[in-house]
């Protein structure tokens, strides 16, 4: 195409598009799918401000029901998350007082209300639900996936277990959910809690998709073992052994949710859910409730939350040192042992697949003046 003197050359050079755009197209796929924008008993009366995918929403419950909008009042774009929760029912805004109904339509203009119904301004309403205790948001009108599963939540045999409040990780999500499935790092990182150095081998496990999820199975009898006195599993009775044993099993729900299911020799069972929610291409918000069958309910916390949150510790410097923060797109640039990093491998090009169903690659053009 010539626009005057000068010529317009698309060019999409094949390094382009497999490399660093490749990275930046799995952040941008991650609009179509369900996140975690806060756990439900943090949105009380007041509207809850939050960024997903650097775009600014408020949270806000009215007529009792969750409603997410832009953060952003049409009048003169002041944030709405500053603002109030009138009658139960609508949104103020703080700056001259603009009211929103549930749907985000403006019903009240307090300077003129004789123009209530006439002014047609809106703010922007996104998909939400609650489930399992939190905020689902997605800023895509279809999902791509449905919600997870996490059927514990609904189990009497399980009460509930707190982690601590979520936190931000100057990380990317993609990242923090390889970080989670990332058998073979708990006997040197998490020596002594979560597993035991001596013992660093991998078990045997098949990893296969099913449905919406990539799931890692580990074969029979392939316990972890880890020494009693990590305290990591309070509330339990200490065996003559000096060694816990677990068997896990855990999926992701692409491309963000990991479940696990963590059962003990003795037939205890501990579940978890856990969802890193993309603030930005490397800001992530950990979102995490679990369930155990074995114990003190009101100890629950204390004895294995706290001990959940121990872990994230450990994770975290780890996890926020690693470069480039984005995983690789090019699977050549860091190296994969074969029968450990299966699941990283599959997770990865799971999420490449992904991505290039849901976005387009962006086209690059080259100005060049016509003599
Ligand atoms: S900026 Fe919101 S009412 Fe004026
Ligand atoms: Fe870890």
């Amino acid at each position: 195409m010539t626009v005057g003197n000068v010529k317009e050359v698309p060019v999409l050079t094949r390094e382009n598009e497999l490399d660093v755009e490749g990275e930046a197209r799995v952040y941008r796929s991650l609009r179509h799918f369900w996140h975690v924008v806060a756990y439900s008993h943090e949105v009380t009366d007041k509207p809850v401000g939050f960024t997903l995918l650097e775009k600014d929403i408020v949270i806000v419950r009215l007529n009792g029901e969750i409603s997410v909008f832009d953060d952003i009042c049409p009048h003169r774009g002041t944030r709405l998350s500053l603002g109030h929760v009138r009658d139960g029912c609508r949104l103020e805004c703080p700056y001259h007082g603009w009211q929103f109904d549930q749907e985000g339509e403006l019903t009240l203009a307090p300077q003129r209300p004789d123009l209530a119904g006439q002014l047609r301004a809106r703010t922007r309403k996104y998909l939400s639900v609650e489930k399992y205790g939190m905020v689902w948001a997605c800023l895509e009108d279809k999902p791509h996936f449905p919600l997870p599963d996490y059927p514990v939540w609904d189990n009497p045999e399980f009460h509930y277990v707190a982690v601590s409040p979520a936190e931000d990780w100057d990380c990317s999500a993609p990242r923090r959910v390889e970080n989670y499935t990332d058998y073979s790092h708990f006997a040197i990182l998490h020596d002594g809690f979560l597993a035991d150095r001596t013992v660093p081998q991998v078990p045997p496990h098949d990893v296969f998709r099913n449905g919406n999820k990539l799931e890692n199975v580990q074969g029979e009898g392939a316990w972890v073992r880890v020494p009693i006195d990590s305290a990591a599993w309070g509330g339990k009775d200490k065996p003559a052994d000096p060694y816990l044993r677990m068997y896990f099993k855990w999926r992701v729900f692409m491309p963000l949710t990991c479940v696990y299911d963590i059962s003990f020799q003795d037939g205890n069972r501990y579940h978890l859910l856990f969802h890193p929610t993309p603030m930005g291409p490397r800001k992530t918000r950990n979102f995490t409730v679990s369930h155990r069958d074995f114990g003190d309910k009101a100890k629950a916390n204390e004895e294995l939350g706290d001990f959940v949150k121990l872990i994230y510790d450990q994770d975290r410097w780890v996890v926020e040192s690693q470069r480039p923060e984005e995983l690789p797109e090019d699977l050549t640039k860091e190296m994969h042992v074969k029968g450990v990093d299966k699941y990283s491998v599959e997770y990865r090009m799971w999420l490449l697949e992904l991505a290039r169903e849901l976005t387009k690659p962006v086209i690059h053009l080259h100005q060049e003046s016509v003599k």
